[in-house]
């Protein structure tokens, strides 16, 4: 079976601005369409989305946001290239790699180059005959990936109710998905009706489907998230833990960490103290990006003393990046990685730091963005490339729902344990 067409277009994402579908007609008939994703707090070090600046493209409505150049990017540069191709998500995205060899993919786009890198992953496991994460782990039990789960946001995600980005859960005493899911809608419902009954909630869902309750400081947003698994009878910690997002780049300024809503400042220094505090006065079990993205001392600093179960996870630090995985495995800076793929820009080179970070011993968490579209694939990948956990926001809109619910699917259709990386 070969590609007979590839049509790229725009779309909406679920932030209501555009981003870039590909469907891709096989030679049987069958059809294959991908949607990608879209950052809000972006790390600097991530692939070039290619948005619209030529006057060309740039329409007013969509205030420079449109993605039709990366449209024309995939319809008169890639889809005359790959037609005719057998669908091999490797040799694509080799010929997807020599149509643009810039590191960060800002000729045709990061953003054109995944969409079609993921629809011939898509026809690929048609072709087979098996679901995408059967494709990439054809034989023995798949893994379903711990959730990580967001009840409270703020930072970029936001309008900055507190300083980190998410406040989230980790069912770590969960044997099962479908546990681990019952228990953390538990947890964000009371989360929910506590917040309005204290009168704090903003009536605001975040774009990643959190809870906007300001609080007057860090420690109150996870005293509170605390309150909700113990009202639940859930044990903290055996059952369930805290992790935190701090997403420190929003509010480093390259010397100092700027916390706005306590009106306090720290040195990086001061921060690793901070930073240290938390995670030894909370029941935290991950933290992700407490310093900034090049503040590599600041990480490998924070190692030397965090507490050895503690789980440090880069996502702005590393970007999906094979280079800046390798410096951060040999300073010993995290133990963990935070997986994006449209960070990368392919399927194959993703999944390739992916399978490095395994091989180093660091955790791997696959991840959405906060611009998301319906489309399910992040549960195929991140069960077929068994990660330890997947972190896609919170249980709220259907751009969330749709990657619980295609593993939910994935949990009751194939053969499947449950991740324990706990
Ligand atoms: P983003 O945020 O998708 O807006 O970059 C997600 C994250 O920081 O984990
Ligand atoms: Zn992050």
């Amino acid at each position: 079976m070969s590609i007979k067409n590839l049509v790229g277009y725009q779309v909406l994402d679920s932030r209501g601005r555009p981003t870039l579908a590909v469907t891709l007609t096989m030679s049987d008939g069958s059809i294959h369409t991908a949607r990608v994703p879209s950052g809000a707090s972006t790390g600097i070090h991530e692939a070039k989305e290619l948005r619209d600046t030529d006057t060309k493209f740039a329409e007013k409505y969509y205030g420079g946001k449109s993605v039709y150049q990366a449209v024309e990017n995939i319809n008169n540069t890639i889809a005359p290239r790959l037609k005719g191709h057998r669908p091999i998500p490797l040799a694509t995205d080799g010929i997807l790699v020599e149509l643009d060899h810039t590191p960060d993919h800002h000729i045709l786009g990061a953003n054109a180059l995944l969409a079609v890198s993921l629809a011939v992953a898509k026809a690929a496991a048609h072709t087979a005959g098996i679901s995408l994460a059967r494709y990439f782990q054809p034989e023995g039990k798949l893994l379903i990936p711990m959730p990580m789960v967001n009840i409270l946001s703020g930072g970029a995600h936001a309008n900055r109710t507190m300083d980190i980005q998410d406040v989230l859960v980790l069912p770590n005493g969960a044997t099962s998905f479908a546990e681990a899911l019952s228990w953390i809608v538990a947890i964000r419902e009371l989360a929910a009706s506590k917040g309005a009954k204290a009168g704090s909630v903003t009536h605001l869902i975040a774009d990643e489907g959190g809870l906007g309750i300001a609080f007057p400081g860090i420690d109150n947003a996870l005293e509170f998230v605390t309150g909700c698994i113990e009202d639940l009878g859930l044990n903290v910690g055996a059952q369930v833990s805290l992790a935190i997002d701090v997403a420190a780049a929003q509010f480093f300024d390259g010397t100092k960490y700027k916390l706005a809503t306590q009106d306090r400042e720290f040195s990086s220094e001061q921060f690793v103290g901070f930073v240290t505090k938390l995670v030894n006065n909370h029941p935290i079990l991950s933290i992700e990006d407490p310093f900034g993205e090049d503040d590599w001392q600041a990480w490998s600093h924070f190692m030397e003393s965090a507490p050895s179960n503690l789980q440090v996870l880069g996502d702005d630090l590393f970007t999906t990046n094979a280079a800046r995985l390798k410096r951060g495995i040999e300073e010993k800076c995290a133990n963990a990685i935070l997986i994006k793929a449209n960070q990368n820009g392919l399927v194959t080179s993703t999944h390739s730091v992916l399978k490095t970070a395994q091989a180093n011993n660091f955790k791997t968490v696959v991840s959405a963005r906060s611009g998301e579209t319906e489309d399910s694939w992040l549960a195929d990948l991140a069960t077929g490339w068994r990660a330890s956990q997947i972190k896609v926001g919170s249980t709220h809109g259907a751009d969330r729902t749709a990657k619980w619910n295609r593993l939910l699917e994935l949990e009751a259709i194939e053969e499947c344990e449950f991740a324990r990386p706990f």
